[in-house]
């Protein structure tokens, strides 16, 4: 095959233009509500408070039900691949892996939409499985199925797969091709011979076909390069707060932000926030829950020091900070109160143009019962949920 040869590369329609889809359907609420399962060990809090919350596929199976039961609209599970020890005794490494375990959940969910994290830089993928998986689990979920596309952000992880890690923006430029030749899989009716930079195919064709153009593609970024990446592909961002998690730090930021996520894009494109909920039945209650889970908060954590990240999302995450007391990590933002407060919060962040959260919870759970029970009939009443 010659060098970068290739006719023009197809895309399929996206998902939000068939308004019978599954993400049609999300998109239509006011304020979108995802969950964020903790399928890795100590989920996002680096703390040995007591608690339920547990990787397991079982644990995680019913909580994607209790989110569905409530009409959570996604549920959504990280990807990493960590050395021996992880991060700390509480968040030690074990994880079960996101594709596989979100794509378990197709078989015994209905209505929820459920994003795995891959990283398709890894291995690395070629883009024929990808588009044969994905379009897989797309008539296996009837439409619910999607992905978070990452690039590995940690250099230990590129070095566990053989090489060094790659640089941030190239990074970008490696999954653009790569995503273009799965989207062209997905929507074309012929064959495809393929030379590019990184991949080559020949007669490449993938059946069935997606049932709504493609599976939902989503990408989690703080990046320009990320951004440029999430304006050409994805249907939904998951953004982070530009100046840190304490809350009305976060606000402040966080309006110009979405902003400029948006305007990246020449379509609608819709953004996500993923706060860490501390919810209690009122707000000195929830005040001494987050005072006791940092009480008992290990020093270094999920994104301290300890391995070496590129990633601009994560950058003004405290995980633990002794002065200030209030590092619980977890979440991009995070929500300390009782209902009304987390209710108010949630306003907040759909008044500074987000179009949705994806809840992390200290003890899963308790904490999202609380949540069904109390916060989601003020959201109601507050024109933000059907
Ligand atoms: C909500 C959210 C979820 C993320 N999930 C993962 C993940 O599962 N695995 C991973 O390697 N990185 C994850 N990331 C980090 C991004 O992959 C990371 O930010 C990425 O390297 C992009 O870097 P950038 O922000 O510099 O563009 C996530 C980021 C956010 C905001």
């Amino acid at each position: 095959m010659d060098a970068l040869h290739h006719a023009p590369l197809q895309k399929p329609a996206a998902p939000s233009s068939f308004p019978e889809s599954p993400l049609s359907r999300a998109l239509r609420q006011p304020m979108m509500l995802g969950l964020f399962l903790p399928i890795q060990s100590g989920g996002w809090t680096a703390s040995t408070l007591p608690r339920g919350t547990t990787w397991t596929f079982d644990y995680n199976a019913a909580l994607a039900r209790q989110a569905e039961d409530l009409g959570f609209d996604i549920v959504f599970g990280l990807a990493q691949w960590l050395p021996k020890g992880g991060y700390n005794e509480v968040q030690d490494g074990q994880a079960i892996d996101s594709f596989m375990a979100i794509a378990a959940l197709a078989a015994i969910t209905s209505g929820i939409l459920l994003i795995s994290t891959v990283h398709v830089l890894y291995g690395p993928w070629h883009p024929l499985h990808f588009a044969k998986f994905g379009a897989t689990l797309d008539h296996i979920s009837k439409g619910r199925w999607g992905v978070n596309v990452v690039t590995g952000h940690r250099a230990v992880e590129h070095e566990m797969f053989g090489w060094s890690r790659i640089e941030h923006d190239r990074r970008y430029a490696l999954a653009d091709e790569f995503l273009g030749v799965v989207q062209h899989l997905w929507a074309a009716d012929e064959n495809l011979t393929y030379t590019g930079e990184s991949w080559r195919l020949k007669d490449g064709y993938i059946t069935p076909k997606p049932l709504f153009g493609r599976p939902i593609l989503v990408n989690a970024t703080g990046s320009d390069a990320g951004i440029e990446f999430a304006a050409r592909h994805s249907d939904i961002v998951f953004i982070s707060s530009p100046t840190g998690t304490e809350f009305e730090t976060a606000m402040a930021a966080l309006p110009a932000h979405v902003a400029k996520v948006k305007a990246a894009a020449n379509r609608e494109i819709k953004t996500i926030i993923n706060p860490l909920v501390i919810i209690a039945e009122t707000d000195e209650a929830a005040e001494a829950y987050a005072d006791a889970i940092v009480a008992q908060a290990q020093p270094t954590g999920f994104y301290a020091g300890k391995y070496h990240s590129d990633a601009h999302a994560w950058a003004q995450r405290k995980v633990y900070d002794k002065d200030r007391q209030r590092g619980l990590g977890g979440g991009n933002i995070q929500i300390i109160g009782g209902p009304e407060k987390v209710a108010d919060s949630i306003a907040r962040l759909k008044a500074a143009g987000i179009d949705g959260v994806q809840l992390s919870f200290y003890d899963f759970v308790p904490d999202l019962a609380l949540f069904g029970e109390r916060v989601l009939p003020l959201l109601k009443d507050r024109g933000l949920r059907f």
